[in-house]
């Protein structure tokens, strides 16, 4: 009774703006084991959750948060008095095996996520006495109405088919990294609502092509004749000396919501389409940083860390389908195909990829013709990597430490060509030099100029090559940002917009990261200068203030060199 009048009014709150309650309560319950499974909410519980901030759990035990608990309600199936137990992961730099190249050591990083069918309300619990004061829910431009009541917190989540993915931050709760002003929590959670799973992308378990695996250590998909591969809810290890090695009938995994895996994938399968599918956690917790499973997955320097997804080209197309998972805790580049890589596509939907404290944890590789679209990044290298043409990304949330710049084209000289990638939030980012090659859009100069940062040697390019029809719009940055570019130009470029970018603020400018640079360069054999034209900025914004071609330097940090400010238009 108490309960259901007590979220009534929080739920009348929610369309307040009046947060001046509350009490300070601890009701904190780790045991809690009340899901929902209707058409309209799904959510989903691990008995074995341990809460460990130190030490690697046991191979049967899910890492669960040791601060928050959360819940969901629905409006439909159920009246918004009844609150389900959503369970609360967490992962932590290095997963407490050692903090060699990880960042964020001292932070944790929990996060729930759950399926729904209608407008939900999601309940955050902390089993501390959190004085109540204020918390800021990223991307601040979800807009989610929220409120606190009783020493909780309660969100608004409307549906929608495209779901949400967001971080609620306590502003008690804040550390400074790098940069003097970024402050991003030092207990964060995350939450991903996802829309309700679509049968297509559920394989049969009752069928003969269809291989249950069981709980616990996973043996034989390396000799299994089956064609899918499920993992009901449980929880399943490789070790940190295994991973899966899929025989060549498997072209499809499927990680029920509930199923915490850990591993990753190997697809050997040549065929047209190899699928990862479902709302369960593929993580990487048991692996060292950049494990190598050439030499039992000690750490490796030679570019052979384990990925979380990989697999093979044969001799015909192959679209790698990835609809649903959170990555957890990789370490290392996240995907990577070998082979013709010409012939890979990859389609990538509703897809979180967190705990990437190490470095060199890039996000997915875009392969010719990929299309990707609500994604959720937390990121240590190269984030949105685009080189390969024809590709269109739409809706990212990128938490990104330090090393390399959010959408990444360089490393190399490409021949580019329709590129479109819309609605980029970053969330928190923390470079802290030149070095880092800062930036929230950037060139990399070519690896084999073998030093960092932008003022390293310039005749690196190949004037053959040329990236044109590119269009980078709805990007923004919260917090104190590097800047808006800093592009090695590696070829021509050729029609390039950027559209509708907000940077909050800079960071300081002391850092060197602040500046968007597109210094001239030339080509590595003629000495002929790269060409720069039709470069189109517009509608840049930093906090309000537009940039202009009369403030491009002032306000917006932008140094083009002289070479192609021509070539540069603001509108
Ligand atoms: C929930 O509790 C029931 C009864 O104790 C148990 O059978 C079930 O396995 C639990 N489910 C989970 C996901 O923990
Ligand atoms: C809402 O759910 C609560 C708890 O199950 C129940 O007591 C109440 O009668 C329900 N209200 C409505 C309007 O259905
Ligand atoms: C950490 O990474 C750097 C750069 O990749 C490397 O030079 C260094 O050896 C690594 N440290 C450890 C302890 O592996
Ligand atoms: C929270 O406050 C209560 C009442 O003052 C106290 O008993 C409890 O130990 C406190 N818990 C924590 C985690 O500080
Ligand atoms: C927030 O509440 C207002 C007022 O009820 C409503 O108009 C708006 O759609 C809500 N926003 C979201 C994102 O739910
Ligand atoms: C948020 O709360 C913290 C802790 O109570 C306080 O230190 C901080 O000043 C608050 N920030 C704002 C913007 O109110
Ligand atoms: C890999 O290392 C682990 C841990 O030291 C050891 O138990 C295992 O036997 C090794 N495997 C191989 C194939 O050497
Ligand atoms: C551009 O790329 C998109 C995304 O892959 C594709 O759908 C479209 O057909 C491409 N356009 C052209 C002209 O190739
Ligand atoms: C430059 O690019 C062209 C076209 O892609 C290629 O044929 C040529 O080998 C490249 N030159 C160098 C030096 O890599
Ligand atoms: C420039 O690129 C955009 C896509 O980014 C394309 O729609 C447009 O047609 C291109 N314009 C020219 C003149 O090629
Ligand atoms: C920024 O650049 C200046 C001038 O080159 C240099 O002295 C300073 O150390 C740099 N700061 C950082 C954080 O790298
Ligand atoms: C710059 O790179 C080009 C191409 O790799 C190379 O030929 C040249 O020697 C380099 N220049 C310097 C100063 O290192």
């Amino acid at each position: 009774m108490r309960f259901s009048i007590q979220v009534a009014l929080a739920v009348t709150l929610l369309n307040t703006a009046d947060a001046s309650s509350l009490y300070r309560r601890n009701r904190f319950n780790s045991a809690s084991n009340n899901t929902a499974d209707t058409s309209h909410l799904k959510t989903w519980w691990h008995a074995t959750g341990e809460v460990n901030t130190g030490t690697p759990v046991q191979d049967g035990n899910v890492r669960q948060s040791h601060l928050y608990s959360v819940q969901v309600a629905s409006s439909i199936s159920h009246n918004l008095s009844t609150f389900y137990d959503s369970f609360a992961y967490e992962s932590i730099p290095g997963n407490g095996m050692g903090t060699d190249n990880a960042s964020g050591v001292g932070t944790t990083m929990a996060w729930s996520s759950f399926l729904y069918g209608s407008d939900a309300t999601v309940k955050i619990s902390r089993s501390d006495n959190w004085s109540i004061g204020n918390y800021t829910i990223r991307p601040t431009n979800l807009n989610l109405n929220s409120t606190t009541y009783g020493g909780d917190v309660y969100i608004s989540i409307p549906y929608n088919p495209r779901g949400y993915r967001f971080s609620v931050e306590f502003g008690d709760d804040l550390q400074t990294i790098s940069g003097p002003e970024e402050k991003s929590p030092w207990n964060s959670l995350l939450i991903f609502a996802s829309p309700m799973e679509d049968p297509s992308i559920i394989p049969s378990s009752s069928s003969s092509s269809s291989l249950v695996v069981q709980e616990g250590l996973i043996s034989g998909l390396d000799s299994t004749q089956a064609s899918a591969v499920i993992f009901k809810p449980g929880v399943y290890y490789c070790t940190g000396y295994s991973h899966m090695k899929l025989s060549s009938s498997v072209n499809w995994v499927y990680f029920a919501p509930g199923a915490y895996v850990k591993g990753a994938v190997e697809f050997s399968n040549t065929g047209s389409e190899v699928k990862a599918t479902g709302h369960g956690v593929l993580s990487g917790e048991q692996y060292v940083w950049y494990a190598d499973p050439d030499s039992n997955y000690t750490t490796g320097s030679d570019n052979n860390g384990l990925r979380m997804w990989s697999g093979q080209t044969g001799s015909s197309q192959q679209t790698f389908t990835l609809n649903g998972p959170t990555v957890n805790t990789p370490p290392f580049n996240s995907m990577d195909w070998n082979g013709d890589l010409t012939l890979m596509t990859t389609v990538a939907t509703d897809y979180k990829q967190v705990g990437s404290f190490y470095a060199q944890t890039d996000g997915l590789e875009f392969y010719p013709g990929s299309q990707a679209r609500d994604i959720f990044y937390h990121v240590n290298d190269d984030t949105i990597k685009t080189y390969y043409s024809n590709i269109n990304i739409d809706g990212v949330v990128v938490w990104k430490y330090a090393t390399a710049p959010v959408v990444q084209f360089g490393w190399a000289s490409r021949e580019l060509s329709n590129i479109t990638i819309n609605d980029v939030s970053v969330i928190h980012q923390s470079y802290d030099n030149a070095g880092d090659n800062p930036g929230l859009i950037g060139s990399d100069n070519a690896y084999t100029a073998s030093t960092t940062g932008i003022s390293s040697n310039h005749s690196t390019a190949n004037v053959s090559n040329t990236m044109q029809d590119i269009t980078w719009s709805n990007f923004r940055a919260e917090g104190p940002s590097a800047c808006l570019f800093r592009i090695c130009a590696l070829e021509n470029l050729r029609n390039v917009t950027i559209s509708n970018a907000w940077i909050e603020k800079f960071a300081s400018s002391d850092l060197n990261t602040t500046e968007s640079l597109l210094p001239v360069f030339y080509d590595s054999i003629t000495g002929a200068q790269v060409n720069v034209s039709n470069f189109v900025i517009d509608n840049f914004v930093v906090g309000s203030t537009k940039v202009t071609a009369d403030n491009a330097g002032s306000v917006g940090q932008i140094d083009v060199d002289s070479a192609y400010a021509s070539a540069v238009r603001y509108q």
